[in-house]
């Protein structure tokens, strides 16, 4: 018995002191994946010793320095910079034409010696440099001195290059601004993953954001908006601050292609100088999200004028060969009823406004070609006959792509179901609200940018892919990061990665390395939450919660009332209940970072008995206040109410944001049969009897999360809806109005209750 105790003990021992020495792992976790890799036994240790052998090249030298900067910061060392290479102990960059690879490409060689990067370009070498960054220990993108560290690497072959030449991420900054900061930092993880170019929509109806010095009330007037919260909201760039980030990412090999908005989505311009228009104005800076009617006319010569010069100055700043001109979602309303624009229809014999709108497009594209620049433009451009030189980025799905590269026009894929990272990226029940759609990590990874029915002639039209960042409900810049990743990355790889050589299971095993260095570097990227039950889950009997996540993580969950933490009990199967109980639940990366805790309140209920009423007829009854009620205790301030029936509860035009107002509807709902029944409502309150049952007091009004569950006998039963018709978060609360739906549990599909099912 006691050898048995020593043994025990022994074991206890060893086992603690391989804990404390880290193993070294010859796990490869390189993203995107190379598409030519062997790993060889071994590993190649860097010191302070360890030269770094860098050509004459100036943009090599800033490289290295980005480089020497991490060990600096993380490891407390900087590595010897020179052009000499020693016998051993080296990173060495080679430039050399005649390597094989094609500009973006290099091979990479560790061994017992050291690490030999060649490359023909300096874009290529670059390339390499990541990926030495990432066969190095995470913790190297840590800011601060990271204690026993060893910054290995395992013995490879890299030859590599990448599937596509336009590896991209476009940011609005419009629907909302963000820091240059912000942007560098951005920088900082794209060129990481070797993404190589910035797409940046900086005009829109919701605000003008770059400096033009012809032009200073665009970024006055029309910069600034005024929020249907009542308080102003607005920012810019400097010409020297578009400078400082153009070069950052320039540093990082990262093109910057700016977008110039035309001929719509142009109120901010518009604001400012309004005899731009058809109209003539006056404009507001538009506080709601959506598209614009009012857009340049395209009959006044001004407007023409005008962009040429807003064109001059922004080529100026934007030395990529590439320039963004919009010409998605231009209404037409206007153009119809405008002389001047349709004197130019007569004039130019132009057969409708889809002529009209390529006829100045096609102006347009003269003028940057008089720039020495290739005009691109949404797949509308297509609309009336494509400009010659234009490259199509198609948008509204692959039509508008393989249109155009039919036509032998270049072309960028980036349609909304795979790559617009403003979608929902889990269940909209329990993720922050959106613009809608549904686009998981495995759906974007998933994506081919070439199309099947091209021809693999056509398809070299093809030039990549980038994820799409529209910030309508992008309210923080943590919330812009929240989208973006981890989906970027899943693009990025699309962007470089032979398919043949891609594997989701082997992308997310890859990440776990990914997130610690997005940790680094304090992205705050989205992780999977627990899905299925809703916030209250009402029971008579028994209560069975069934969770699941959008890729497979551990959840963690308590009983207790207590925060979960990464030893909680973990979630293995669905939960039972016959009482009462809290659950609160998250999910764990293996890297240790947590989800944000789901709270779920799961309620024995006895059925509500229904009301004994006998009502008039089928409507609601309303109580009407005219004013901006922000919330629901706004309303103290309403003197005045205008009471009224509304028959079939048909709310119809009853409601709009120009007019904003506050309504209480009372009346009873029709329950079919006895159950629990959940309620899905984006109104302010919904009550069933005295119960405040949803409450999305102060929230964007879309997509509420605050489903919720209540059990109830068949008959009428009271409700009262508190509807605030104002605009939160750019969100006009009339474009939907006071829609209540509702579901027996289990079934699949929710009820909007209406005329039938009211009566008063
Ligand atoms: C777009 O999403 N309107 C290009
Ligand atoms: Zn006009």
């Amino acid at each position: 018995m006691f050898r048995n105790v020593i043994l025990v003990a022994m074991a206890i021992l060893t086992m603690v002191s391989c804990a404390a020495k880290k193993e070294k792992s010859s796990e490869l976790s390189i993203v995107p994946q190379p598409n030519g890799v062997e790993q060889q036994n071994g590993f190649f240790t860097v010191s302070e010793k360890t030269a770094f052998v860098v050509p004459e090249s100036k943009k090599l030298r800033e490289a290295a320095e980005l480089i020497n900067m991490r060990f600096k910061n993380a490891a407390g060392f900087e590595l010897n910079v020179s052009a000499e290479k020693p016998a051993k102990n080296f990173i060495a960059i080679e430039l050399n034409e005649a390597a094989a690879k094609g500009d973006e490409g290099y091979s990479l060689t560790v061994n017992n010696q050291g690490a030999t990067i060649v490359a023909s370009t300096e874009r290529g070498a670059f390339y390499g440099l990541m990926t030495v960054l990432q066969l190095l220990p995470a913790e190297l993108e840590s800011n601060t001195l990271v204690n026993d560290v060893e910054w290995y690497m395992p013995h490879v072959t890299i030859d590599d290059e990448p599937r596509f030449v336009w590896r991209g991420m476009h940011l609005d900054v419009c629907r909302h601004f963000v820091p240059v900061e912000f942007i560098k930092k951005q920088l900082d993880v794209m060129a990481l993953f070797k993404m190589n170019t910035l797409h940046w929509h900086l005009t829109e109806d919701q605000g003008w954001r770059i400096e033009i010095k012809k032009y200073p009330k665009l970024t006055v007037e029309g910069a600034t908006r005024i929020e249907g919260e009542g308080h102003e909201y607005g920012g810019f760039y400097t010409q020297e601050e578009v400078k400082e980030i153009v070069a950052y990412a320039q540093k990082r090999f990262i093109n910057v292609v700016p977008e110039i908005e035309l001929p719509g989505h142009a109120l901010g311009a518009l604001t400012a100088y309004p005899h731009l228009s058809c109209t003539g104005g006056p404009f507001e800076v538009r506080n709601i999200w959506g598209v614009e009617a009012d857009v340049y006319c395209a009959g006044k010569e001004e407007a023409f004028e005008f962009l040429e010069d807003v064109i001059d100055e922004v080529v100026a700043l934007f030395p990529y060969k590439y320039f963004h001109i919009g010409g998605d979602e231009c209404p037409k309303d206007r153009w119809k009823t405008c002389p001047d624009c349709q004197r130019r229809m007569r004039k130019e014999g132009l057969a409708d406004e889809h002529e009209l709108q390529s006829y100045f497009i096609k102006r347009i594209e003269k003028v940057l070609l008089a720039h020495d620049r290739i005009m691109v433009g949404w797949d509308e451009i297509l609309e009336g006959g494509l400009a010659g030189s234009a490259v199509v980025m198609s948008w509204r799905g692959e039509e508008g792509g393989i249109t155009a590269a039919e036509q032998g026009h270049d072309v960028v894929m980036t349609p909304g179901n795979w790559v617009y990272l403003d979608h929902y990226q889990g269940s909209s029940k329990v993720e922050p609200v959106a613009i809608g759609g549904h686009t998981t990590l495995e759906e974007s990874y998933g994506y081919d940018p070439v199309p099947a029915a091209l021809s693999p002639e056509k398809a070299k039209h093809v030039l990549g892919t980038q994820g799409n960042v529209w910030s309508e409900y992008m309210y923080t810049s943590d919330l812009f990061e929240y989208f973006i990743y981890p989906r970027i990355i899943a693009l990025a790889e699309v962007g470089w990665t032979q398919t043949a050589n891609k594997s989701f299971d082997s992308f997310v095993k890859r990440m776990d390395k990914q997130f610690v260095r997005l940790d680094e570097h304090g992205i705050n990227y989205h992780i999977p939450l627990p899905e299925g039950p809703v916030n209250v889950m009402a029971f008579t009997d028994k209560a069975t919660l069934e969770f699941t996540t959008t890729r497979p993580v551990k959840m963690v969950y308590t009983l207790d009332g207590s925060v979960p933490n990464a030893d909680s009990n973990e979630y293995t199967q669905p939960l039972t209940f016959t009482e009462n109980a809290t659950v609160k639940i998250r999910s764990v990366l293996n890297t240790g970072r947590m989800s944000d805790v789901r709270t779920i309140q799961v309620e024995k209920q006895d059925l509500l008995p229904a009301a004994e009423v006998q009502t008039k007829g089928s409507g609601l009854k309303m109580k009407l206040a005219q004013g901006t009620f922000v919330r629901v205790d706004d309303l103290k301030k309403a003197d005045k109410w205008a009471e009224s029936v509304v028959k079939n509860a048909d709310f119809k035009g009853m409601f709009s944001y120009k007019k904003p107002s506050a309504a209480i509807i009372t009346g009873y709902l029709e329950i079919p049969e006895d159950g629990v029944y959940e309620f899905a409502t984006d109104v302010d309150q919904f009550f069933i009897g005295d119960k405040l049952l949803i409450n999305n007091d102060g929230e964007v009004k879309r997509h509420s999360r605050n489903n919720s569950t209540i059990a109830l006998s068949k008959g009428k039963h009271a409700i009262k809806i508190v509807f605030l018709n104002n605009i939160i978060g750019g969100w006009p609360q009339s474009w939907n109005g006071p829609v209540v739906r509702f579901k027996k549990q289990g079934d699949e599909k929710f009820t909007t209750a209406n005329g039938e099912v009211y009566s008063y």
